[in-house]
Order: structure tokens, then sequence, then C-alpha cells
């Protein structure tokens, strides 16, 4: 039997899309013309599960803010950009949501519809098997310090005492990191312990109330740069997503991927030796649970960037995250001077924010890791790897002595 539920006024409901809540559950409410009837749907995409309240209406369609894909008022996906003339899967459609009654100036929704699903599992930052790994909890410049991690306080006096004692502390790359109890990885060795000659900047640490794997998912993650990242480099990435492939690597995995990019800052460009839209080559790498590394080779232009990006899992709604920049070549001198790494951070620092910015919009407390809570297509290759090495990591860390070790 119906059970009519006003959750609006009509005039609060147009072509921007509106989140709601019924009994709990969190819906959208949007109109997909002006003055056009009322649809509601459950407020999450199905492919990353962010909220659809966040999307942005296009002229008879909702694009998601992640990765764009675009829903029709029937709830049908009929755009995944990253995988053009491809067949959408059927899934990628929204579920119907409840039945919507414009009335009295208001909009109710039926609460006799069933709910969605079962609530998806996640990888929280409370996770207890992450106490079998190495975090990173302040830089050396920075002590000394009381860090929070897995939601505990932890202060580190200058020679590296910690209280409550961990199972170890060390330092690297001007980090400080603590392991709770035996780490079951190692931390990354030396990215450019071949060659010195690179300069390299920490950015300020950031905040963001996502969990750690969440952070970790965005940065191995090409297929948003075109709707994320529009307002710094993405403008002009291209949407489909070529094939790549995924290696394992000790403990993680990583992928080699060659990518189109404009580079106008390069000296090459300027000069008219070369033109703007050039290849590069990006080396993605990943270790359980939050170490990643991004490699950017630009091919052309003979310079390399490498991006040390570390997640500190704080407490269930706060993570803090280090990025490291390692720059060779950029701007023509070997090695960049102080402007040049002054520059590079600064956009670097808009390109974070511009994740940030996304992350603030999530909800989920943490990373789902059963496959079929989310949908994965063909771009989301490193998306799913990272998944199936933090269940890997979980195993390992809840059987210790067991076969995985
Ligand atoms: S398109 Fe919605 S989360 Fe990817
Ligand atoms: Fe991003």
């Amino acid at each position: 039997m119906s059970q009519w539920t006003p959750v609006a006024r009509s005039a609060d409901v147009t072509t921007r899309p509106l989140a709601v809540e019924l009994d709990g559950l969190p819906f959208v409410l949007v109109r997909f013309a002006d003055g056009g009837p009322v649809r509601a749907f459950a407020d999450r995409c199905p492919h990353r599960l962010v909220p659809l309240s966040a999307a942005t209406p296009t002229g008879g369609t909702l694009r998601c803010a992640y990765h764009g894909w675009e829903f029709g008022p029937d709830g049908r996906c009929v755009a995944i950009p990253s995988a053009p003339g491809q067949a959408v899967p059927p899934r990628a459609d929204l579920p119907p949501g409840p039945a919507v009654q414009e009335r009295d100036g208001r909009v109710w929704l039926d609460r006799a519809t069933p709910a969605p699903g079962d609530p998806p599992e996640l990888c929280t930052n409370e996770d207890s098997a992450l106490r079998r790994a190495w975090h990173p909890v302040g830089l050396v410049a920075e002590l000394p310090f009381t860090a929070e991690l897995l939601g505990e306080a932890w202060s580190v006096d200058e020679d590296l005492h910690v209280e409550p004692a961990p199972h170890a502390v060390t330092t690297r790359w001007g980090l400080v990191w603590l392991a709770p109890q035996e780490p079951l990885t190692e931390l990354f060795d030396d990215p450019d312990r071949e060659d010195r000659q690179f300069a390299g900047a920490w950015l300020p640490p950031a905040r963001t109330s996502v969990a750690a794997a969440v952070v970790a998912d965005n940065f191995l993650d090409v297929a948003h740069f075109p709707f994320v990242h529009a307002g710094t480099f993405g403008a002009g990435e291209e949407r489909a997503v070529p094939e790549y492939t995924v290696q394992g690597d000790p403990d993680g995995c990583r992928s080699v991927q060659e990518q189109w990019f404009d580079n106008p800052e390069d000296p090459g460009v300027l000069d008219g030796v070369r033109p703007v839209r050039q290849r590069r080559r990006a080396t993605y790498v990943y270790r359980a649970p939050f170490q990643l590394m991004l490699r950017l080779e630009e091919l052309d232009a003979g310079a390399v960037k490498t991006i040390l990006f570390f997640a500190q899992p704080e407490s269930l709604t706060r993570t803090r995250i280090y990025t490291k920049m390692l720059l060779w070549g950029i701007g023509g001198a070997e090695r960049p001077g102080p402007d040049v790494v002054a520059r590079e951070c600064a956009f670097e620092e808009a390109v974070l924010a511009e994740d940030l910015a996304l992350q603030s919009t999530m909800t989920l407390t943490g990373l789902p890791l059963r496959m079929r809570d989310e949908l994965h297509v063909r771009a989301d290759r490193l998306g799913v790897a990272l998944r199936r090495e933090l269940v890997r990591f979980r195993e390992r860390a809840a059987n210790p002595g067991g076969a995985g070790e």
C-alpha cells in the first residue's frame, strides 16, 4: 500500500538535482526540463556510488560529476565517455526510484518502494587490517607532533619516540612512517636512486573527508580527468580511455599507459620546435595499502615528473594526503630551478584541489570492495586491481602465517 511522504517543496526541485532523504536513505530529485515532471532516484551513480545530486544537467540528461556518465529521464545510462561506441551495460542504468507525486506545492515520495539493495562492503580508515602496514604520520619538518592514525592518537617526538609504542617507526623521503603492528608490505624503494639530478618538493599536506582507499582509487583513475580536472589540465584530455594493461608488482600492481597531452610549458613548443600536442608515458605504481607513485615521461620533450602520493588514514572521516614532486628536465633545465619547482607544485595543488572538491560530495565512509557493489568498465582496470589487492591485504592480515604471507 502506498505511503506518500513529503520530501521537498515543488519550487525547490529544478533541473539542478536536489538531495533529499526518505527513511534515512538518500534520494535525488530532478526535473529533466524546466517545468517537467519530477523524477526520483537513489542518490548514487551505479559506477562508483558517488551522489548523483552532484551531477550536472546537460539539457535532457544528468551527467555524473566524476566520470561523466549520462542518464536520461527514465534512468537509462545513455553515455559512458571512457568507452564511446561501445554497448552500455544494462547495470549502468539507474534502478527505478520511488513513485513521485506533486501535490499542494510539495513533492511526495512513496515509502512503500523497496529500498535499494544491501549496503556495500567498505574498506574504511578504521579497518583493523590496516594495523599491519606502514603509514605516513607527518613530515619530518613537522616534528614533534601528535598524529591521528586508524582512529588513535600517537605522539611523536624529535627523536622518533612514539607513544603508545608502535611495532616500528622510520623516516623516508622526509616523511615519518609508523607501523602499528608488523607490516605486511615494505615501503617503496627510492624511485630516483639512480639519478640525483631531480629537484624535489613536498606539497603542503592536504585533508579530505573520504577514506584513504577512496583517495588511492581516485589517484589511479584516468577516466575522470576531462570532468574533474577541466579547470587545470583536463579540458584537453581525451575522454576515451585507450585499452591498457595492469601487471602484478610486489604487493601491488603497475600500469604503463601512453597518452596524448598538451604541453604548453615545454620550451620546445615556445621555440616552435615541437607541437603543443605531445606523447606521454604514464607509469602508475600501487603498493597496498596506500602507497602510490606516478611517473610521467614526456616522450617528445624528454622531461620526467614523478609524483609520490601517500594517504594517512586518520579516522572514519579524515584522511591526510602527502604529495611529493620529483622533477627532471621540466622547463628545459635538467635540474629545474626554484621558480619551476614552485610553479609545478602550485599546479599540482590546483589539480589536487579539484579532486578534493569532488571528494567533498562523496558520502560513503570507505571504498566498496565487492565487485558487485559497483559497475566496472574497461577503463577501471587499475581500480579493480586496487580493490583486489586490498581484499588480499585484508585476508593476509586476518590469517597470519597463512598461504598468503
Ligand atoms: S560516472 Fe558516476 S561515479 Fe563514475
Ligand atoms: Fe584527479
